[in-house]
């Protein structure tokens, strides 16, 4: 289906590691939109729709998980991906609605594309088909060292990892080194955040950064 209406909205995705804090400060960003009377709504990949979270659950939760090639997961999360846009962002977007996304395209082009070394092209052409011209205005990638990132996963974790989380220190190295590569390579969209520093601290940044795409 193409997405030809122009919005009105905007798209803020958030983006790091597993453990990088991108969640707490999504939620909170969300809270202080809403305080200041925007109109908000926050949703997360892959997941997002309920065709969204069915997918969510094959391939981070599917007991043959260990079995899936990377082309399937990256297809799986770019059929979640296209699922979403069509029926839940680019609507909001249209009405005007400020959409915060945990994770997005940039999700797959640095965890298929770079951790799970699928070749960048087929992986920029399949992200482009699933999500047409919903593209983000603003993307936050929260950096923190693979150590501590994984030390958060594993301090959090009340039941057993899942599949992603499985993985060893060099997928979250090659992740991690992803998400700054990418960030140079798309200056004018992507902002990179030191995620060891306070929430405060974290949260104030986040505002600020929003605060000058809100007002164009
Ligand atoms: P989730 O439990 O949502 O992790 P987190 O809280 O860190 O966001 O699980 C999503 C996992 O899927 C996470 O490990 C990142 C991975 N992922 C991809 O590999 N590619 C993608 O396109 C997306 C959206 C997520």
């Amino acid at each position: 289906m193409p997405l030809k209406q122009k919005s009105t909205g905007k798209l803020i995705s958030f983006e790091g590691s597993e453990g990088s804090g991108k969640s707490t400060q999504m939620a909170r960003l969300a809270k202080d939109l809403q305080a200041a009377g925007r109109s908000v709504l926050t949703t997360r990949e892959p997941g997002g729709t309920e065709i969204g979270e069915q997918i969510r659950n094959i391939i981070v939760h599917n007991l043959k998980g260990d079995e899936m090639t990377p082309e399937t997961e990256l297809l799986l999360f770019a059929a979640s991906r296209a699922q979403h846009v069509r029926e839940l962002i680019a609507p909001n977007l249209t009405k005007g609605v400020i959409v915060l996304c945990d994770r997005y395209l940039d999700s797959s082009t640095v965890y298929q594309g770079v951790a799970r070394n699928l070749a960048a092209d087929p992986v920029s052409q399949i992200n482009r088909f699933a999500v047409g011209n919903a593209m983000p205005d603003l993307t936050f990638i929260l950096d923190v060292p693979t150590k501590v990132s994984l030390a958060r996963i594993k301090q959090r974790a009340s039941d057993l990892p899942d599949r992603m989380e499985r993985e060893n220190i060099e997928f979250y190295e090659k992740v991690r080194a992803g998400y700054l590569l990418l960030a140079k390579s798309l200056p004018s969209r992507v902002v990179v955040i030191d995620g060891t520093q306070s929430e405060e601290a974290v949260a104030k940044k986040i505002w600020a950064d929003a605060q000058k795409v809100l007002k164009t």
